[in-house]
């Protein structure tokens, strides 16, 4: 039995046009999506059959494949429920006032934000992350799904920076893309996440 299935999203493929285009919605969740949770469960298999025969010659490359695939179906789960049509404009309440403590005011953070995934040398996903240690947010740039996040923090919005997410309609553009999201983001969402990490 597969442990990890790949969720619905909560809108049509098109809703997000043209910000994001209906054709990228349907590959990048029904292909890319879909393989990192396909990903996961093999994964998981495998360890399984490792354990059963005492064999963990592999075992290394099956952490890393785990950690990678699951870690994509995480950020991808995340990713869909911090879109939304008709949304965009800024965060209210107490993430708005969190975002400007920790970054100064809500331009600096999109400023940095943006800056996060325009950066990244390869794939990977800028995010906006809870760090409970220091009761803080912070700006994280993760190398492909999995690498280079600080131990505890709990993203709250991630925006997905690699070239699958926009190549079709951004082509080398990618930069539109990333100003272009701020259109369809749901604040409602990431607020929501925000008060749950805490408490
Ligand atoms: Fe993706």
């Amino acid at each position: 039995m597969p442990i990890y299935t790949l969720p619905d999203l909560d809108y049509d493929y098109g809703a997000l046009e043209p910000h994001v285009s209906a054709r990228i919605m349907e590959l990048h969740h029904d292909k890319h999506h879909a393989a990192y949770v396909k990903g996961a469960n093999t994964a998981l298999e495998r360890l399984g059959e490792a354990r059963e025969k005492e064999n963990f010659d592999n075992l290394p490359a099956l952490e890393r494949a785990l950690a990678f695939h699951l870690s994509g179906h995480v950020l991808h789960s995340l990713f869909w429920k911090n879109l939304s049509p008709k949304a965009g404009g800024r965060p209210q309440g107490p993430l708005a006032a969190a975002i400007d403590r920790d970054f100064g005011g809500f331009d600096k953070f999109r400023k940095q934000m943006t800056a996060a995934a325009g950066s990244i040398m390869g794939s990977g996903w800028a995010a906006l992350v809870w760090e409970p240690l220091g009761k803080r947010l912070l700006v994280s740039q993760i190398y492909d799904h999995q690498s280079n996040l600080a131990q505890a923090g709990t993203p709250l919005l991630v925006l997905d920076a690699w070239e699958h997410a926009y190549y079709l309609q951004y082509e080398n553009r990618k930069a539109d893309f990333f100003e272009a999201v701020w259109n369809v983001w749901n604040w409602q969402d990431a607020g929501r996440r925000f008060l749950a990490a805490q408490a």
